[in-house]
């Protein structure tokens, strides 16, 4: 089981002698992932494994992922499983800091150490020539054969990951280039500037010799996305692509995004904080809160009949034309989330929960399912406490005005139809 920091104590402030001592265990814990990651020529047999089902293209099961701070260990990701079928988006969903971008850097390896350390779990994937590896097993040189080529990311704000002092086509060519070493360089402009009019870019040679801080952000994410998509993956990890671009360019990075996905017939673990954005585009939605699964299932099922309070809260946080029409206020969840460093044994979200009983402030609850691949971590749900006649969480009726404000939004209407006339989000 992952290790953890027995030091860390249950409250707010910590002597300096007290951090000095969990610095010192932490420098320790640290030491022994960081070699076992640096090993050399490890024998392909320690990180090869089978994948549960052949169909998915990568199988995240149970992963830890944590933090060793001079405060306490921080469980940024607490016990995560989830898959993304071939060819499907997989939304990934959930507040600020709840552990998304920290479980797509997990599959990635790009955790930043020694600090963040992935400690249990499997990252199971198959590579294009049919090999299945544990990422989370693999040391930091193997890595390199998938990160990228197989497994490419996009990340938020483009600026950060495109090199300022580099030209656009250099940086396209360098991304390939590592891949391909047989490639020619004529060979190499040639497929960068391919992928430019892939994702729509009209004067791809001028852009090629521009630097980035001379496109607008819409082009940047365009060119981010060029870069991801270069070598061909068969995941690609997009880590709120689009938050940082306005309503209208978000609308065309995501049917782009969709465009491409098919044209690659690749897989997306999208990750947003919008769930219009989700609504418009994912297959299945996981929905995380203090770096653990709260309820998973297919996109039909989260929106039209959602089982945790949180999911359900969530929804009726959206924004709706009703709130500028009648002056009401926005919904928002009450409370906060805990501390990562100091989780609770119950369930973390029982101090903002309208639903929570006596159970709930004794016990994390377990994975209830439901129908196909539905399940909801919510003891509302156990058999055991069904003559209590507890009341459950169902998504409001005025629900439907939000679906008009996803709609003017021109979110692509790929996976839930929101049609204002509904009850709810119907499908
Ligand atoms: N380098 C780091 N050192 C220490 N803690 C970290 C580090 N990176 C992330 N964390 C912690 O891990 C937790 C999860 O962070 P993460 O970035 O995954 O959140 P997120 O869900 O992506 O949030 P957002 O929506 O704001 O991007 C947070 O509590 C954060 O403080
Ligand atoms: S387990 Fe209890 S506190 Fe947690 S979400 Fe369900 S009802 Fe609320
Ligand atoms: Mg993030």
């Amino acid at each position: 089981m992952a290790k953890e920091n027995k030091k860390t104590k249950n409250t707010q402030y910590l002597t300096i002698k007290e951090e000095r001592e969990i610095a010192k265990s932490n420098r320790k814990i640290m030491k022994q992932f960081e070699r076992a990651k640096n090993r050399k020529n490890v024998d392909e047999s320690e990180f090869t494994t089978q994948m549960h089902d052949p169909r998915n293209v990568i199988e995240i099961d149970n992963l830890h992922t944590y933090f060793y701070t001079d405060v306490g260990t921080t469980k940024a990701v607490n016990g995560v499983s989830f898959k993304i079928p071939e060819g499907k988006i997989v939304g990934v969903v959930g507040e600020s800091g709840c552990g998304k971008s920290v479980t797509s850097l997990s599959v990635m390896q790009l955790v930043q150490g020694p600090v963040g350390q992935i400690v249990d779990g499997s990252i199971r994937y198959t590579t294009s020539e049919g090999k299945c590896y544990d990422i989370a097993k693999m040391p930091r040189d193997e890595m390199r054969r998938i990160r990228g080529k197989e497994i490419a990311m996009i990340f938020q704000e483009p600026m950060t990951s495109l090199n300022p002092v580099f030209k656009i086509g250099d940086q396209l060519d360098e991304a390939l280039a590592i891949f391909e070493p047989k490639m020619s360089k004529n060979e190499v402009k040639a497929r960068s500037i391919e992928m430019l009019e892939m994702v729509g870019i009209a004067d791809q040679e001028k852009i090629y010799h521009n630097y980035p801080h001379e496109l607008s952000g819409g082009m940047r994410q365009r060119v981010m996305i060029a870069m991801a998509l270069i070598c061909n993956p068969r995941l690609i990890i997009a880590d709120e692509p689009t938050t940082a671009l306005d309503v209208t360019i978000q609308a065309q990075i995501l049917e782009l995004l969709l465009e491409v996905k098919n044209k690659i017939n690749g897989s997306i673990m999208l990750i947003t904080h919008d769930l219009g954005v989700i609504a418009g585009m994912a297959d299945y939605v996981v929905v995380m809160y203090a770096g653990k699964i709260v309820e998973a299932g297919d996109i039909h099922d989260i929106f039209k009949n959602p089982k945790h309070p949180y999911t359900v809260g969530l929804m009726r946080s959206l924004p709706s034309l009703s709130h500028v029409v009648t002056g009401s206020r926005l919904y928002s969840i009450p409370g906060q989330v805990p501390s990562p460093v100091n989780l609770p044994d119950n369930c973390y979200f029982c101090n903002r929960c309208e639903y929570s009983f006596d159970i709930c402030m004794e016990q994390y609850p377990p994975d209830y399912y439901f129908e196909d691949n539905h399940r909801a971590a919510c003891f509302l749900y156990d058999e055991k406490y069904k003559d209590l006649d507890l009341i459950k969480p169902e998504l409001p009726r005025n629900l439907t005005d939000d679906s008009e404000s996803i709609m003017a939004r021109k979110i692509p209407q790929g996976r839930v139809v929101l049609e204002s006339e509904t009850d709810g989000f119907g499908g």
